[in-house]
């Protein structure tokens, strides 16, 4: 399949005469096709007819090799002939991969796009002289993995995800442009949006959790921060949303592997982050590894194509991911490198990272006459168009101080960050009081775990790169704390992250039966979500969970902190311990963060984006579910099946609900909802069956703080659509809003539901709304239960 070749310009002609000439025809279809076929530019800025002047003017002066030097993506490392068993196969289909690339060579002679993951600005600023001083002069775009943080480090954007706080994203990417550009880093490989329902998956870490609505209010949120709205700011960089598509449904939850759906799951579950980030103007996307219904997402015309260009009028480029476009091989849909090349540039990937194809192969391709120059020269162009809008001829350099440290004014806000991201998952009373937070009267702490003091974990996946030592540990901020309060912390290691040695127990025994506390500070290691994370065991790893119950037997008072990149399976923990709280990996405040909301200078307010299973075999498990003709009612699940409690859709060993379910999290203080109404109880479908229809329902609903203590609430709007062509979750997440209440307060939320939230994709792919009955609840968590209803009538 061929690219279009068309610019922004002349397609904004094409498709109103394309939109006229259906018009007749297509009458009854176009009206009860909400969804347009096309869409206007997506980025404001990308389609700015001065940039095509001068990217044609540009164009116009290269040479095929600086052209196809745009589209070439080295490390500082260049390339060296692989050496692996995968690499072999690499060799075998690309025999040029045997002479290894220099990359300050290439960046000399011009032929050198852009570049990962090269840290420093001495570093950047070498490789940008050499480029600057090339014929054309076009400047290297310094793309790098800063997913949660440059040098300042905030939570995992899973645990970033719980806090449902989308100006608190914004404001620390922003704030992570502001550190990375000082060492020339203009392109960040972030966010990452694929929607993960399977917390075997270890890149769940890297995204936020398994709703549609949550994962593209928060897409929406990074890309704003990153590129602000003027991408040639000297702070801003562009977004590079990845990985598309569907990554997060690599079957199984094992990584790299293939997923396999319906198109109306792609586009009602998958896609709305990835377009969410799109329309907010996003420059770039990444390619996913893994194959989508049989077709590799790094040469797949439907999704970079079809989708991302056509409908949602996307003017970036689209870079692939590590060596995908080579991979190609090894999915078997290219025998070559030639053909891998042909059908990943011809589908839409611009930008090759790593496999060291494209400049091997398009020259070939070209002089056999099996790819056109016009599609070569419509990949520079969108290459040349995002480096023209940040404004990098301009300013090729970083601009600056350089960041290599945490930055002391940046670390209220990462605290701040860590306190929202923890959920606070149970916290039962002991002796008649809740177990948190922690009183006055504790005047001594057992803080036992590998993860008390582990500096490099609380950086979490993809912090590795930046310094441990800045990073505040729990046992660091619980002493000071404790001298401060006349206390004293008793701290054991305990045992360690994985491995069975018991040597430790004792001593953490010990100091347990001391304490008039105990804070455990239990989970996985840093590396055991990310990439190449994949975990078929969901358990504590190593001999934690042993531990843990060994000194849950003292009885003395307990307080879990989970560390993870993902949902644990903490049945055990559940029925057993008091006070459990998820909190992620916290980024360089972790200890400060956690003794504010252990010592109660701030209430927990995080919320679930991902929900945390009984038991494995439950995964892949969401809350948005589909109905099924057989569904278990109010049997109790938790009991063997029996008599009409056997043939529903259930498990005969576990309930079939979540532990800890999406959208709950509690605080130290309690809330109410009541008196959810809607603004109307009938909308005709032709007011509603219009993508542009917005406010077309009001809900409200009153929150009161019932508790104590002042508290954050996170009230969420549920939604369920009962009589539609095509059966709809049981419920859906179609609001949100962070709510500060003083105890006794209580405050009207508003929600407002317009095509977006009501509609969906039926059978033929089209977004639309149809006659149907509509239940909305509003509550704390995804089993909110104060509710109201309205129809769409026909
Ligand atoms: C990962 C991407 C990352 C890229 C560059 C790949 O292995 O899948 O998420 O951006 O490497 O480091």
């Amino acid at each position: 399949m061929k690219r279009p070749t068309i610019s922004p310009l002349h397609r904004a002609v094409t498709l109103l005469a394309g939109t006229l000439a259906c018009a007749g025809v297509h009458a009854r279809e176009q009206a009860a096709t909400a969804m347009p076929q096309t869409a206007a530019p997506s980025n404001a800025q990308l389609a700015s007819p001065d940039i095509e002047r001068r990217v044609d003017a540009l164009l116009r002066q290269m040479t095929l090799e600086e052209k196809i030097g745009q589209l070439v993506q080295y490390n500082d490392q260049g390339f060296s002939a692989p050496t692996t068993a995968n690499g072999d196969q690499a060799l075998a289909a690309n025999p040029e991969t045997q002479t290894r690339v220099d990359a300050m060579a290439l960046a000399k002679q011009g032929r050198l796009g852009s570049m990962l993951n090269v840290i420093g600005a001495d570093k950047t600023r070498a490789f940008q002289e050499a480029a600057m001083h090339s014929r054309l002069h076009i400047p290297i775009l310094f793309g790098a993995d800063v997913i949660h943080g440059y040098r300042t480090i905030y939570p995992v954007p899973l645990g970033l995800a719980a806090s449902w706080d989308t100006a608190l994203v914004q404001d620390l990417s922003h704030m992570a442009a502001t550190e990375a550009t000082t060492a020339g880093v203009k392109w960040f490989y972030s966010p990452m949006v694929d929607i993960s329902r399977d917390a075997r998956w270890g890149r769940s870490t890297e995204g936020a959790g398994e709703d549609a609505y949550l994962g593209a209010a928060m897409a929406r949120a990074y890309v704003r921060g990153y590129q602000g709205t003027d991408l040639s700011r000297p702070d801003s960089v562009a977004a590079s949303v990845k990985h598309f598509a569907a990554y997060g449904a690599a079957e199984a939850g094992r990584e790299y592997n293939t997923t396999d759906m319906s198109d109306i799951r792609l586009r009602q579950v998958y896609l709305p982050p990835y377009r969410a980030a799109v329309e907010a103007g996003a420059a770039t996307l990444m390619s996913s590894f893994n194959a989508l219904n049989g077709v590799p997402a790094t040469a797949n015309p439907y999704l970079m194509d079809e989708i991302l260009r056509k409908e949602w009028g996307f003017d970036g480029f689209v870079v692939s991911d590590y060596t995908a476009v080579m991979e190609l091989t090894h999915h078997g849909i290219a025998l070559d490198a030639a053909t891998a090349t042909k059908k990943a540039l011809e589908a839409g990937v611009e930008v090759d990272m790593m496999s060291h194809f494209y400049d091997t192969q398009i020259p070939k391709l070209l002089a056999e006459h099996r790819l056109s120059t016009a599609t070569v020269d419509e990949a520079v162009r969108r290459v040349l168009r995002v480096k023209f809008a940040l404004g990098l001829f301009e300013h090729p350099y970083a601009q600056g101080t350089e960041v290599t440290h945490a930055v002391p004014g940046h670390r209220a806000l990462v605290r701040r960050a860590a306190e929202e991201s923890f959920v606070l998952l149970r916290n039962a009373a002991v002796g008649g009081k809740a177990v948190l937070p922690l009183g006055d009267g504790v005047k001594s702490v057992a803080l036992i775990g590998p993860l008390a003091d582990a500096a490099n974990e609380m950086q979490g996946a993809w912090g590795g790169g930046n310094q441990a030592p800045d990073v505040v540990t729990l046992q660091q901020a619980l002493e000071r704390r404790m001298r401060e309060r006349g206390g004293r912390v008793l701290f054991a290691h305990g045992t360690d992250i994985e491995g069975d040695s018991t040597a430790g127990f004792d001593e953490a025994l010990q100091a347990a039966r001391q304490a008039d506390v105990v804070v455990l500070a239990l989970g996985e290691s840093s590396a055991m979500s990310g990439e190449a994370g994949s975990r078929a065991h969901l358990d504590l790893p190593g001999n934690q969970q042993q531990l843990l119950e060994k000194v849950a037997a003292i009885g003395k008072p307990v307080v879990l902190l989970v560390f993870s990149g993902r949902p644990l399976v903490l049945d055990w923990a559940a029925r057993h311990v008091p006070a459990i709280m998820a909190v992620w990996f916290p980024g360089t405040e972790a200890g400060n963060a956690l003794a504010n909301v252990l010592f109660g200078d701030v209430a927990p307010s995080g919320k679930l984006p991902m929900s945390f299973p009984r038991a494995v075999g439950q995964e892949p498990l969401y809350y948005n579910q589909f109905p099924t003709g057989r569904p278990a009612g109010d049997a109790d699940l938790s009991r063997p099946p029996g008599g009409d409690t056997r043939f529903v859709s259930r498990y005969i060993d576990v309930p079939n609900d979540a532990l800890f379910p999406f959208g709950h999290g509690l605080g130290y203080t309690s809330f109410a909802y009541s008196s959810v109404s809607v603004s109307r109880r009938t909308l005709p479908l032709a007011q509603a069956n219009r993508p542009d229809a917005r406010s077309l329902v009001t809900v409200t609903a009153t929150l009161t703080n019932t508790g104590k203590r002042a508290g954050t609430e996170v009230a969420q709007l549920y939604l369920r659509n009962l009589g539609a062509s095509v059966e709809q979750p049981v419920r859906s997440l179609k609001g949100f809003q962070r709510v500060t209440l003083k105890p006794g307060e209580s405050r009207q939320v508003r929600f407002e539901l317009g095509f977006p939230e009501l509609s969906f994709y039926d059978v033929h792919s089209r977004q639309v709304v149809e006659p149907t009955h509509y239940t909305v609840w509003v509550g704390g968590s995804s089993q909110a239960t104060a509710q109201a209803a309205f129809d769409v009538t026909p």
